[in-house]
């Protein structure tokens, strides 16, 4: 019998890509997504690239009633990927409420019904926005986190401490929060990636859309930024790498190779990237235009941020493998994918 595994917000962008490497892995996966930030037709697309379905239950985590219904009648879960949380930074400044009572409800709910149907792991999509904008780079484990700059941030951090807490209280339950940078990217299928619903909020999403037409151009949120170029610095990762390291972190839980009841790792590449980087990187590897203007810095950002990424490489055995390029080739792929351009 395969190991289950629960994917919460399993059809959202970094949930669909975990589902596939979990699938490549030889885990059997149930989605639970509300779909009120993504698609239906990304379990096709799952499907074609795997050749195996998930099975997929659409509901809120929120909902107390609908979470414990679903473990009555799912008793072999061996472990969850936790994914499904409202994650705009912007939209949670104006909605704290929403941010809170969903994202940490939802956690709860989780938590509650792995204590009554004795399931032992979760693995938490955590964020670098736990430490604010560090006094020291690059960021290790060790780095203080600082109060978050949005609700949305919060919501991670007191996630975190309430999975600290919990698996701290209960002798079975074990928990890895990962610590995500910048993800980007897609699956070199082309077949799933990103697809905000919306306007973008993320750099990559807006690059690819302007390049496809769908907007007039790209605004950069600063250049007078203490950078090499002005603008500011991230550490933007691939998405297929950053969902091989979930699968690293399930065996680790799976193996009960984990060193404590709650562990959290740094999930980045090491490096840092300019947004003007990127862009050029961009139009560089592509082969397209791209029309950018300089604006006014973007209120909330940070200035930079990069992983030292030395404890997850040891301590996980894990490592991010593409490079920068082929990851900005592998987000327009999939951009002219979804708008069926040439
Ligand atoms: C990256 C850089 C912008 C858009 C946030 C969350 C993080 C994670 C990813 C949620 C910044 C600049 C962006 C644009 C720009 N989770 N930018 N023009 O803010 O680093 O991280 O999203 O999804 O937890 O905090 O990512 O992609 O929004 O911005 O110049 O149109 O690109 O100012 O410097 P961010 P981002």
């Amino acid at each position: 019998m395969n190991k289950q595994i629960l994917v919460t917000g399993g059809t959202g962008y970094i949930g669909s890509h975990t589902v596939v490497e979990l699938q490549n892995e030889g885990f059997d996966v149930i989605i639970v997504d509300d779909l009120s930030n993504s698609s239906i037709e990304v379990l096709d697309a799952i499907e074609k690239i795997t050749g195996k379905r998930p099975a997929f239950e659409r509901f809120n985590l929120a909902d107390r009633e609908k979470t414990g219904a679903f473990f009555e009648n799912h008793q072999n879960i061996d472990a969850i990927i936790h994914f499904a949380a409202f994650k705009a930074v912007g939209e949670s400044v104006e909605k704290p409420l929403e941010y809170y009572r969903n994202n940490l409800v939802s956690l709860m709910n989780l938590l509650e019904n792995m204590k009554k149907h004795q399931v032992p792991n979760m693995v938490f999509s955590s964020s670098c926005t736990v430490y604010g904008q560090p006094e020291l780079l690059p960021v290790t484990e060790s780095t203080p986190r600082k109060p978050a700059e949005s609700p949305y941030g919060n919501t991670k951090a007191v996630s975190e401490d309430i999975m600290r807490d919990f698996s701290n209280a209960n002798e079975n339950i074990n928990c890895i929060a990962l610590r995500y940078f910048n993800p980007i990217g897609a699956h070199p299928s082309a077949l799933i990636g990103e697809l905000p619903v919306g306007i973008p909020n993320n750099l990559v999403p807006f690059i690819t859309q302007t390049a496809a037409g769908l907007r007039d151009e790209l605004k950069i949120f600063g250049d007078d930024y203490d950078t090499p170029d002005g603008t500011a610095v991230r550490d933007y990762i691939n998405v297929v790498d950053l969902a091989k390291a979930h699968v690293v972190a399930i065996n680790r839980l799976l193996k009960t190779k984990q060193k404590a009841a709650y562990e959290y790792f740094n999930v980045g590449t090491g490096n840092g990237y300019s947004v003007m980087q990127l862009v050029k990187t961009f139009i560089e590897v592509n082969g397209v235009d791209l029309k950018y203007q300089i604006v006014g810095r973007r209120a909330g950002d940070i200035e930079k941020i990069w992983a030292d990424t030395t404890y997850a490489n040891k301590e996980l055995g894990w490592e991010a493998e593409k490079t920068l390029e082929e990851t900005l080739e592998s987000a327009w792929a999939w951009e002219k994918n979804v708008r069926n351009i040439k």
